[in-house]
């Protein structure tokens, strides 16, 4: 139980001392520490911790939004899955593709959670399976299965994993593997730009969906001399946000200068939505590393 006895919240080990806490409420990923047991999420120290089932998605973590992303939907903001209590999957089928060189369980400490539709909720006929797991190495990956049962209705939904990552300073922060890529931008109501060829630096609010990204994408954290390297499948697309200052004041959830040490980046699934036809099943797979020095993705 955590410290409000209401949601279970799961901790993984693994034999160097890296960790990662899950909680039942959302599938949330609240925290993910390597072997020197810093933290590599950043979470608000405004952040509402879960008071009740009912209750929103903590600021901060990793969270799960389905089956929409953002407003554009009739649904809550990024969805209804983080504000939902999951349970543990016990029991989870096996993947429908195995690939034979996919450790995801080998050598790992993992654990399987599942959300199933309320009586309420369109689409109706899914089912979303969550494997977070930690690797002897200290990356952490994430796998969402997406299921439309049998005798369902067709579905369609967007998916990202809200990845708020903790960093030294925005302003010494940039983004590499996204240049020259189109992209939404959130502030100018989801119109259409072109990324002019730079990494991605930070001095103003920054609300973005790039779009078909290649499978890895690298944060460089120059002060602290950290990258974080993620790496996905099944999700072509990347969120890129901070709030900056303005906002951050506005945020009832988020301290005035957090944003300072805050920089979202989410594999997702946004612009091409995803359709299941009853039967069917989809796969999200994001994994993230923090390694010391500077990295380049070989994409
Ligand atoms: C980002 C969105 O992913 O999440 C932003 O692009 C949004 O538009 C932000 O403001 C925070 O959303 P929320 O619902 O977690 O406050």
């Amino acid at each position: 139980k955590d410290w409000n006895g209401i949601d279970e919240v799961v901790v993984l080990r693994n034999p160097k001392g890296a960790s990662v806490r899950v909680s039942l409420h959302g599938g949330q990923v609240m925290s993910w520490r390597n072997d020197r047991g810093e933290e590599l999420l950043f979470t608000s120290s405004k952040a509402m911790i879960f008071k009740s089932p009912k209750a929103k998605a903590m600021r901060g973590g990793i969270s799960v939004c389905f089956p929409q992303f953002g407003k554009c939907g009739s649904l809550e903001q990024h969805g209804f899955a983080r504000n939902r209590v999951w349970a543990i999957d016990h029991n989870p089928p096996p993947p429908p593709n195995p690939n034979p060189n996919d450790s995801t369980s080998l050598g790992k400490s993992f654990i399987d959670l599942i959300l199933k539709p309320a009586q309420e909720d369109r689409p109706h006929g899914f089912e979303l399976r969550l494997r977070v797991s930690l690797a002897l190495d200290g990356n952490l990956t994430l796998i969402s299965r997406i299921r439309n049962i049998k005798n369902a209705k067709p579905f369609s939904f967007s998916f990202a994993y809200h990845t708020h990552l903790s960093v030294s300073d925005i302003s010494e922060v940039r983004i590499e593997g996204l240049e020259t890529l189109d992209y939404l931008d959130n502030l100018c109501q989801g119109e259409r730009f072109t990324e002019q060829g730079d990494a991605i630096t930070f001095e103003s609010e920054v609300d973005r969906v790039y779009l078909s990204s290649s499978q890895c994408v690298a944060v460089l954290d120059h002060e602290k001399k950290r990258t974080y390297i993620m790496r996905k499948q099944g999700l072509p697309d990347v969120v890129v946000w901070n709030p900056w200052e303005k906002k951050s004041r506005l945020m009832t959830d988020f301290g005035d200068e957090e944003y300072k040490q805050m920089l979202c980046v989410d594999g997702a699934a946004i612009e091409k939505s995803i359709t299941l036809k009853p039967g069917e099943e989809w796969t999200g797979r994001m994994e993230l590393a923090a390694v010391p020095s500077s990295f380049c993705c070989d994409n």
